[in-house]
């Protein structure tokens, strides 16, 4: 059946456990990290970067869970940050490894202690490569530009589509030809370029032959190239073979030491969202089932990608079962994370199991309606569970106010 989808990919780390008894005495909602799954996405990622020699960074954005550094430090070659505080983390939790940033603007009050933290800064416009290049070389870091090849490869997706048109995201060539001199150009170690989101080897493929196209003469002066995140790599069927001709190509073409910093692909179905049900309403034949944890506040990227999270024995195929809509406690009307059809009905006390809940999830909740956050707890190697951290009023107030 449809529903009993415990071998899912999203589920394969619980390895067809009974979770009402496995997290009954678990506090929900919360989030729960899978120690094994992060290690195995981690291997994949070293054998990798073994077999090919490019190096690979942990995006921050999507999974900033710092109590598994020291297990993922063993696997990867550093972390990518969006700014200071991922830079900061990063610097002093990942083991001393490489730390790397991109921001889209940098702020001048915050750029000396940003050096202090990184290793490479990747400017994003030939603006801000001026405005603070110099200093940053001077400061020892290795520079990038981030590229726009102009190459979109996803479809109906513009919120994520760094290459849809207009895009502030990356120097495209019309406007490095407008704007960068040989004083700038000499400035730079390396290009960067991200453009993916949770997609195959393809459209990387795809992406490299644009980047080839409008700025393969510049690469040869160029030590190293970013091809950044959204590469699905530890998803199963991914074409890590073209993912390897790719990275060679890149190696060999241009005579670049290759960087990825994909963020989801690090801990892809390695966590959970462990929620119950408070009530079940009825309107106009449809049942609700209220839950503890809201997709507003816990998990955002389910209204904002959008996209159905699984659940443990439930299926998004409503003919399979007992369809219950299943929805957070918040005022927000579209506060739904969808329609799903349970093997039995569902019943007020029972637990609800999310998967895939490790990223983009801990590092982009929030406390609207002033929902508390969900405690972050680790499933060890040997299923032991543990809490790692616990939230209460004062992180709510602490927000607001003084
Ligand atoms: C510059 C950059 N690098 C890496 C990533 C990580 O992407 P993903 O988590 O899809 O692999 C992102 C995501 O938005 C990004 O903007």
């Amino acid at each position: 059946m449809g529903y009993l989808n415990t071998s899912a990919p999203a589920f394969a780390g619980l390895s067809g456990r009974c979770v009402q008894e496995f997290f009954a005495s678990l506090p929900t909602p919360c989030y729960v990290i899978d120690e094994a799954k992060l290690e195995e996405n981690g291997a994949c990622l070293a054998g990798l970067a073994q077999r090919t020699g490019c190096r690979i960074l942990l995006a921050q954005k999507a999974f900033s869970n710092y109590d598994f550094y020291p297990l993922l430090s063993g696997y990867l070659a550093g972390t990518e940050a969006s700014g200071l505080f991922e830079a900061r983390l990063g610097k002093e939790r990942m083991g001393g490894k490489e730390v790397h940033v991109f921001c889209a603007a940098y702020r001048e009050e915050e750029f000396d202690e940003l050096l202090s933290y990184a290793d490479h800064i990747v400017f994003n416009s030939p603006r801000q490569l001026r405005k603070f290049g110099r200093k940053a070389k001077e400061a020892g870091k290795s520079l990038g530009l981030r590229i726009n090849p102009e190459c979109s490869t996803q479809e109906g997706h513009a919120i994520y589509d760094p290459c849809a048109p207009g895009s502030r995201l990356g120097t495209t060539r019309r406007v490095w030809d407008r704007e960068m001199d040989e004083g700038l150009l000499s400035l730079l170690d390396g290009l960067h370029f991200h453009t993916l989101c949770e997609q195959d080897a393809d459209a990387l493929a795809q992406t490299l032959q644009a980047v080839e196209e409008k700025f393969g003469g510049l690469l040869p002066q160029m030590q190293w190239l970013n091809m950044g995140g959204g590469h699905h790599i530890t998803r199963p069927g991914y074409d890590i073979s073209l993912l390897e001709r790719s990275i060679r190509y890149a190696q060999d073409r241009w005579g670049v030491q290759v960087y990825l910093e994909p963020g989801e692909a690090v801990a892809l179905n390695a966590g959970y969202l462990v929620s119950r049900v408070l009530d079940i309403v009825e309107n106009s034949g449809i049942r609700t089932a209220v839950l503890d944890a809201s997709a507003a506040c816990h998990m955002p990227d389910v209204l904002e990608m959008p996209y159905q999270p699984p659940i443990y024995q439930a299926s998004t195929d409503t003919a399979q079962g007992d369809c219950f809509r299943l929805a957070g406690p918040t005022c927000l009307a579209g506060d739904v994370i969808g329609d799903y059809a349970f093997p039995h009905p569902l019943q007020e006390g029972d637990l609800v199991v999310f998967g895939d809940m490790a990223i983009y999830t801990t590092c982009k909740n929030n406390t609207f309606n002033g929902m508390p956050l969900p405690d972050i707890w680790r499933m060890d190697m040997q299923g032991e569970l543990s809490r790692l951290t616990s939230f209460g009023y004062a992180d709510f107030m602490g927000r607001l106010g003084g």
